[in-house]
């Protein structure tokens, strides 16, 4: 049975690079052109074509919907060849429609694959979520501290005061208050206004992004392309699941998860070996946007590996004809 085949995270990385940058090259025309829509659906339709040359069995448990609202790359569609592992794929063919349309900075087409049943099918609800870089304790911020606590904890841990510490936050009248306690503490907040994976992911290379910690609620599922992300980069993630109606409730149900209180960590997020790539879209603080010039056009592509912890920066240019 071909689906019993091994995860061979190596060999399929490549391919996973392929699939972003070609998502990306597709939105390049997008860029700065005030149709999130039209951006979102030519990164769809790539991010499907190149997803469906790769030799794997996968099933989309991160996608663009449920099936009777998303034409393609739904939860639970069938992707790839049908030759080679059964996979999980995560994915956001475009991390930030409204960064792209506006032409504002760290827009990314994500997608991540892990074997069979090793990632959350997170419904599309919100999460909230705590996250910071590699080389602090687990346990040294959790959900259960506040926002100040969190800040002097870390703080502490980095061998600082609050005033060292820089927190992302999405720019939300829902996180008015966290914003305000947290500035209370001394820390600074570098408030985004879209694209939290990205705003996660800025955490695991404080030294370059000058981002510490990222909080505040976003999507569920941007929640586990992130977790994906700091698996293969170091750092932790907590998320939990918020409800606002019965709908919502039953969408979670509905995916399997009973407890809908539930503290996930980074590692219940994702449970085994992933490999993630992102590429950029717009001009950004971890990834390079897309260049054009006439007769070719270049991305910039992250592609990582949690067995190995391996993080590579890929560039690509092609021919444009
Ligand atoms: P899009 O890719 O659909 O533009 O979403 C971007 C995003 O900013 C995510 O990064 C984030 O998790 C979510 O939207 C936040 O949701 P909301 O805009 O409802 O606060």
């Amino acid at each position: 049975m071909t689906n019993q085949a091994e995860f061979q995270d190596r060999l399929l990385s490549l391919g996973l690079a392929r699939v972003s940058e070609a998502a990306a090259i597709a939105s390049a025309a997008l860029i700065g052109r005030g149709d999130e829509k039209a951006a979102d659906q030519a990164a769809v339709n790539a991010m499907r074509e190149q997803l469906n040359l790769l030799d794997i069995a996968g099933t989309v448990v991160i996608g663009e919907g449920e099936r009777d609202e998303a034409p393609m790359l739904y939860i639970g569609e069938k992707v790839g060849t049908g030759n080679g592992p059964a996979v999980d794929i995560a994915l956001d063919p475009l991390e930030g429609t409204t960064l792209t349309a506006k032409d504002m900075p760290n827009a990314l087409t994500v997608i991540a694959m892990a074997p069979e049943g090793t990632l959350l099918h997170a419904p599309d609800v919100y999460m909230d979520k705590l996250a910071i870089g590699p080389g602090y304790g687990v346990g040294t911020v959790t959900m259960a501290m506040s926002p100040t606590e969190r800040v002097l904890a870390l703080a502490k841990a980095k061998g600082g005061t609050a005033r060292d510490i820089t927190v992302c936050i999405l720019e939300r009248p829902r996180h008015e208050a966290m914003i305000d306690e947290v500035r209370r503490t001394g820390a600074a907040i570098r408030l985004i206004t879209d694209g939290d994976v990205a705003g996660i992911i800025h955490c695991a290379e404080a030294a370059v992004t000058g981002i510490d910690m990222y909080m505040g609620s976003g999507g569920a599922p941007e929640g586990v392309l992130a977790a994906a992300a700091l698996k293969c980069m170091g750092g932790q993630i907590y998320g939990q699941l918020l409800f606002r109606t019965d709908d919502e409730r039953a969408r979670a149900r509905r995916a399997g998860i009973t407890d809908l209180n539930r503290i996930y960590t980074r590692d219940d997020l994702v449970t085994g070996d992933v490999i993630f790539a992102a590429t950029g879209v717009t001009q950004g603080s971890i990834l390079q946007g897309i260049r054009q010039e006439p007769g070719w056009i270049e991305t910039e592509t992250i592609l990582m590996r949690s067995k190995t912890g391996s993080v590579r920066r890929m560039k690509y240019r092609a021919p444009v004809r």
